[in-house]
C-alpha cells in the first residue's frame, strides 16, 4: 500500500506516453489528449495520497483553475488558440519557478538542504523564468499587442551572455550560502525574467513557430527540474516528455524554415525590412462563378489552407467543396505546410474538425515534384507559405521551402486583399499569369462556389 502512489505514477506515465503517441496522428489526436488528461488526473490523485496534506487549499486552487480552464476552452475563439497556447507555456514555466521558490523559502527559513536540491532550484528558476517572460512576449506578438518584428540592438548577445553568467553566479552564491542570501535568489528570478524577454524579442516574423516550439520545450524542462527539486518521479517523467517532444517540434519547425536553430535565435532575420519587391502589376480577379467553372472542369485539385482559413472558419465549407469535387470525378488533396497558421498543427486541427480524411492530407514534399500536373491549386487564406519571394535572397522568407502553387496549371487565391502575410513580404504570386484572385472572406467565397455547384 505504501508503494501505491509510485505504481499509480507508472500507470500515469504509460498514459502520457501512449497519449503523446496518439497526438502524433490527426485521427487519434483527440483520444490522445483525453488519455493524457486521464494520466494527469491519476498523477494528481497519487500525489495527494502520498503527500498526506490538508488538501483544502489545493481543492480551492483546483476548482478555481478548472473553472478558468473550462471557461477559456469554451469562450476563447479558435483564432485566439495560438495565443492561449503561448500563455499556457508561460504559466507552466511560472508554476515551476514558484515550486523552486517555495522550496528555497523552506531552505532559507532553516529547512534541510543539499547541494543537489539547490542546483535543481537554480535550474528551475532560470528555465521557468525564461519560459514565463519569453512566452508573454510570444503571446503579445501573436495577439498583435506588440510588433511581430524582430528587435535587435548592439551588443545584444553580450548582454544576454552577461545575464546568463549573472544567473549562474547567483546560483553558486546560493549553493555556498543557502540561508542568508535571499537577495541572490530574488536577483536570479529577475535576471531569468529579463533574459526571457531578451532572447525572445530578436525572433519574429516567419520564425515565430520555432520560438513557440522552443518555449514549449522549455516549459517541460522547467517542470522536469522542479521534479528534481521536490523529488517527484511523475513530474520528472512528464517534464522530460514535454521537453523532448518540444525539441523534436523545434527541429521540425527549423527544417520547415530550412534554417538552423542558431540562425533563428541569433540572426534577427527581417529585423529591418521584410525585403522583397513591391509588385504593381495587375492581379486578375475572378468571381465565384468563374472559380466554379475552373473547378468544375478540373480533374485534380489541391487545397492549400493557411491562417486566413482559421480566421474565416472556412474548414467545413472547404470540406463540402472537396466532397462535391470528388463526386464530380476530381482527385482532391489538402496540402498543409508545417508553419501554416499560428500554432504547430493549426491547419491539421481545423481539417480534422471538418472530418477531412487523413489520407487526403499531403505534405509539400509530396506535392511539389508533381504540382505542374495539378489542374487547380486553391489557396485558402495562405500567404507566406506560398510566397515565391522565399526563393529570392534578401527577403525575410528566403530559404523557407514553400508550396509551389505558382507551378500549378491554375492557382486560385482566396483572401480579402493583396496585402502581405505574417512576415510582411509582398507576394508576387498574386500577379502571376496563371493566378486568379477570388477576393473576399474565404468562407463566403467558398460558400458561393459551393452554391454554384449545387445550383
Ligand atoms: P499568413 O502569411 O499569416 O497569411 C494569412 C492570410 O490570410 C493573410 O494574408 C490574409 O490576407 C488572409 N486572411 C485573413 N483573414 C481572412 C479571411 N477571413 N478570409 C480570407 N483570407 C483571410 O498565413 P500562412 O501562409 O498560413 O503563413 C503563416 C505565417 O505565420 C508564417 O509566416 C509563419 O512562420 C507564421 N507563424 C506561424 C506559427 C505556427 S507555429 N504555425 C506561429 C507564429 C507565426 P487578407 O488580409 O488580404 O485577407
Amino acid at each position: 500500500m505504501a508503494n501505491l502512489p509510485n505504481y499509480l505514477y507508472i500507470v500515469a506515465s504509460i498514459f502520457f506516453i501512449y497519449g503523446l503517441k496518439m497526438l502524433g496522428k490527426a485521427h487519434s489526436a483527440r483520444k490522445g489528449n483525453m488519455i493524457s488528461a486521464i494520466g494527469m488526473l491519476i498523477a494528481v490523485v497519487a500525489t495527494l495520497i502520498m503527500a498526506e496534506l490538508d488538501i483544502k487549499w489545493i481543492l480551492v486552487g483546483a476548482i478555481i483553475g478548472s473553472a478558468i480552464g473550462a471557461a477559456a476552452a469554451r469562450l476563447v475563439k479558435m483564432t485566439s488558440m495560438p495565443e492561449m497556447v503561448g500563455l499556457f507555456n508561460g504559466f507552466g514555466g511560472l508554476a515551476s519557478l514558484l515550486v523552486g521558490w517555495a522550496e528555497y523559502h523552506r531552505i532559507a527559513t532553516g529547512g534541510p538542504s543539499s547541494l543537489f536540491t539547490l542546483v535543481a532550484i537554480g535550474a528551475t528558476v532560470l528555465i521557468g523564468g525564461i519560459t514565463f517572460s519569453g512566452s508573454m512576449i510570444a503571446y503579445a506578438k501573436l495577439a498583435e499587442k506588440i510588433s511581430g518584428k524582430p528587435v535587435l540592438f548592439k551588443g545584444q548577445q553580450l548582454v544576454n551572455g552577461a545575464l546568463l553568467l549573472a544567473a549562474v553566479a547567483a546560483c553558486v552564491v546560493l549553493c555556498l550560502n543557502p540561508t542568508s542570501m535571499y537577495a541572490a535568489f530574488i536577483g536570479m528570478v529577475v535576471v531569468s525574467m529579463v533574459l526571457g524577454v531578451l532572447v525572445t524579442i530578436p525572433i519574429g516574423g516567419a520564425d515565430m513557430p520555432v520560438v513557440i516550439a522552443l518555449l514549449n520545450s522549455y516549459s517541460g524542462l522547467a517542470a522536469c527540474a522542479a521534479g528534481f527539486v521536490i523529488m517527484n518521479n511523475v513530474l520528472i517523467v512528464a517534464g522530460s516528455l514535454v521537453g523532448a517532444s518540444g525539441i523534436i517540434l523545434t527541429s521540425i519547425m527549423c527544417r520547415a524554415m530550412n534554417r538552423s536553430l542558431a540562425n533563428v535565435m541569433f540572426a534577427g532575420v527581417g529585423a529591418t525590412a521584410a525585403g522583397g519587391k513591391t509588385f504593381t502589376g495587375e492581379a486578375k480577379t475572378v468571381s465565384a462563378t468563374d472559380a466554379y467553372l475552373m473547378l468544375e472542369a478540373a480533374s485534380s485539385v489541391v487545397f492549400v489552407p493557411g491562417y486566413g482559413m482559421a480566421v474565416a472558419q472556412a474548414q467545413h465549407v472547404v470540406k463540402e467543396l472537396g466532397d462535391l469535387l470528388e463526386e464530380n470525378g476530381c482527385e482532391v488533396s489538402y496540402c498543409v505546410h508545417p508553419v501554416a497558421g499560428r500554432m504547430p498543427g493549426h491547419m491539421n486541427v481545423l481539417l480534422a474538425e471538418a472530418d477531412v480524411p487523413y489520407e487526403q492530407l499531403v505534405e509539400p514534399g509530396d506535392v511539389n515534384p508533381t504540382i505542374t500536373n495539378v489542374d487547380v491549386a486553391v489557396v485558402i487564406g495562405a500567404n507566406d507559405v506560398v510566397n515565391p519571394s522565399a526563393r529570392e535572397e534578401g527577403t525575410a522568407l528566403y530559404g523557407m521551402p514553400i508550396i509551389d502553387v505558382d507551378n500549378a496549371r491554375v492557382c486560385i487565391v482566396l483572401k480579402r486583399s493583396l496585402k502581405a502575410g505574417f512576415a510582411g513580404v509582398e507576394n508576387p504570386l498574386f500577379f502571376a499569369p496563371n493566378t486568379r484572385m477570388l477576393l473576399g472572406d474565404a468562407k463566403a467565397s467558398i460558400t458561393s462556389v459551393v452554391g454554384e455547384f449545387k445550383g
